[in-house]
């Protein structure tokens, strides 16, 4: 458990990564490691909302991992059923409120069902906001806040010359949300793979070797006591 007296940043996300290479590791599919991955996302998310972090931004699916095998992808999207039907019930003791950011309309139209479903009863829980990155990428999602501001100018709803940092920011899926303090990498890469790349000007990064599916309370803990030690100038001195 963590020392009480340790700073806990309002907003986590953490880049899920490193399945593949913990089922190769093992000479199973990389569909097994996607399981594990999962069953590893319900507990620490658990374990997360008690320490008292507010919001939790996982990232599950990104706009290029369509790019991969067909039955890798139809590995991932039979365990996205199974996940969402679980989290109807899911995580409703800790309270924890789920959001699904990214576009999710290009998903079948039965996981699209599932996943507002999945929204629509957690709505109001009061405990921590639990966003769950999938078909999300960051170009996509700034491509779409373009979008929209150029059509409210178009219709006279917003002077151009008045848009600022923030309209951008409302207008991004985490419209709303603070900018994660803490950027988690599991399976040791050294880049973000296209997400939150606006929201993250000032957050601090952490990669570790650990992977996905092998990524627990004492890994967690360990980030967080590196996050205490950072010292966040956000360009000041
Ligand atoms: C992350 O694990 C999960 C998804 C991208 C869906 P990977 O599947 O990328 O695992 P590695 O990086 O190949 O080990
Ligand atoms: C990032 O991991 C996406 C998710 C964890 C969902 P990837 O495995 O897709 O990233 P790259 O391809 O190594 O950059
Ligand atoms: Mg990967």
């Amino acid at each position: 458990m963590l020392d009480k007296k340790l700073y806990i940043p309002e907003h986590v996300a953490i880049i899920m990564d490193g399945n593949g290479r913990w089922a190769k590791k093992r000479a199973l599919p990389r569909t097994i490691g996607h399981k594990f991955g999962a069953e590893n996302f319900r507990k620490i998310t658990r374990y997360i909302s008690k320490t008292g972090v507010k919001y939790l931004t996982l990232y599950a699916f990104s706009t290029e991992n369509w790019k991969r095998p067909p039955e890798e992808i139809e590995g991932l999207m039979k365990l996205f059923h199974q996940y969402l039907i679980d989290s109807l019930t899911d995580f409703k003791d800790d309270d924890i409120k789920i959001v699904y950011i990214g576009d999710r309309t290009a998903f079948s139209p039965s996981l699209h069902k599932l996943i507002n479903e999945s929204q629509e009863q957690a709505k109001d829980r009061k405990g921590m906001v639990l966003n769950i990155a999938m078909n999300y990428g960051s170009r996509d999602e700034i491509v779409r806040a373009v979008k929209q501001l150029c059509n409210e100018a178009k219709d006279g709803k917003i002077d151009p010359d008045s848009i600022t940092s923030k309209d951008i920011s409302d207008r991004l899926y985490t419209g709303g949300i603070p900018d994660p303090d803490l950027i988690i990498r599991t399976g040791g890469e050294m880049r973000l793979s296209n997400f939150l790349l606006y929201q993250s000007a000032y957050s601090e990064y952490y990669s570790t070797d650990t992977l996905w599916p092998d990524f627990h309370e004492e890994d967690f803990d360990k980030a967080i006591i590196e996050f205490n030690r950072r010292n966040r100038r956000f360009g000041g001195v």
